[in-house]
Formats: structure tokens, C-alpha cells, sequence
């Protein structure tokens, strides 16, 4: 029988119902970002991710269970070894962990895959209706007004100046919009995407006056 707790995500406001290997990979995902620095990709960004995966998944009609474990997985790899390939060792990471617990190897892959595309840098394009899932909701958390809140902890985290972070706003922020896989995702994205333009013309109106 499988025995579900509920946790409350206190940095986050989020509660969440888990069963038990999702119980097992949280605890193990909640260490693992124990010593992590960043608040920009911290414990809260992967809660977000995996409720944003959840919501999307059941509109898109994905396996959910897939997109949980993913979505917990995706990014302990970036936490352990850097940014720098991190879908790579986030899937690495889950493959050892998972085939461990004795789940099931076809199950195993499907999350393996999810993983490996879900990034903007990685060179893996999603195939699975939960590959894009879980891209898109990784997409999203980085842009609307959550998105811009996390452009400028990282800003803080890296000593990048105003200037660069708008920069980053059309290197990045702005394309991620036309990114999206899904139609569900694309109209959260196309909301958060009018926001964050908004948030920028009044940024350089403020700026501007000062010139
Ligand atoms: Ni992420």
C-alpha cells in the first residue's frame, strides 16, 4: 500500500502530496540542496517546477508520475557539479539513484529522458510528451514576475550589474516565450511574457529619466 504524507513547503507556501519514493527522492533532493549557495536555483525553484509540471502534465495528458521524479531530479546535477551540462549529470545522477531503488527500467529511461532535454543550453530536444512538460514548466519559472525576481538573485549571486541583466531580459527571457512545447504552457508564457515587457519599458523610463 502506498502511504502518502503531506509536506508543506514553507520557503515555497506550497504543499504538496507525496507517496513513498517520491518521499525517498525528496529527502534525498532536500539534502542534496542543503548545501547548496544559490537562491536563484535553490530547493523553492524545483517545488515550482514540479507543481508547474504536474499542472501542465495533466492538461497535456503526460505521465504524471514520470514528471514527478523528474521534475525533483532535474536539476540535483547543476547542485553537485555546476551549471555546465547539468541536464547531463542531472540524468545521470537520477539513472544510478532510480535503477537503485529497483523501479522499473522503462520507467527509469522515460525519466532519464525527461531530464537530459529539459535545458535552455543543452543540446537534447525533448521527444516525450513529458520531455516537454518538464521543459516548459523549467522555462517558465524563469520568466513572468517570478522570472524577473530570479534574473536579479542571480544577478546578486554573480555580481551582474543592471545593465547586463536587462541584456539577459533579450538574450534570453524574451525568447524563451516561442520555446514552449506545449499549448498549455505557451498561454502561461505568452501572460508571463507581456509582464516581464511591462516590467522592462518602466525599468528604462526610470532609468532614462536620469539621463
Ligand atoms: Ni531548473
Amino acid at each position: 500500500m502506498i502511504k502518502d504524507i503531506f509536506i508543506n513547503i514553507l520557503s515555497s507556501s506550497i504543499s504538496v502530496r507525496f507517496n513513498d519514493v517520491e518521499r525517498s527522492i525528496l529527502e534525498y533532493v532536500k539534502e542534496v540542496y542543503k548545501k547548496y549557495k544559490s537562491v536563484s536555483h535553490g530547493f523553492d525553484h524545483v517545488m515550482r517546477v514540479y507543481n508547474l509540471s504536474v499542472k501542465i502534465g495533466v492538461k497535456e495528458n503526460a505521465d504524471i508520475n514520470v514528471l514527478k521524479i523528474a521534475a525533483l531530479l532535474h536539476d540535483v546535477g547543476r547542485v553537485l557539479y555546476g551549471e555546465r551540462e547539468h541536464a547531463l549529470k542531472s540524468a545521470k545522477i537520477a539513472k544510478e539513484l532510480l535503477s537503485k531503488m529497483g523501479l522499473e527500467k522503462e520507467f527509469i529511461s522515460r525519466v532519464v529522458e525527461a531530464i537530459k532535454a529539459h535545458s535552455f543550453s543543452g543540446k537534447e530536444r525533448p521527444v516525450s510528451i513529458e520531455a516537454k512538460v518538464l521543459s516548459d514548466a523549467d522555462k517558465l519559472d524563469a520568466i513572468g514576475a517570478i522570472g524577473i525576481a530570479r534574473c536579479f538573485m542571480y544577478a546578486g549571486e554573480h555580481k551582474r550589474s543592471l545593465e547586463k541583466s536587462i541584456e539577459h531580459f533579450y538574450e534570453k527571457l524574451f525568447l524563451l516565450k516561442d520555446l514552449m512545447y506545449t499549448k498549455t504552457a505557451k498561454e502561461i508564457a505568452i501572460q508571463r511574457h507581456i509582464f516581464m515587457e511591462k516590467y522592462l519599458q518602466e525599468l528604462k523610463a526610470e532609468l532614462n529619466m536620469l539621463k
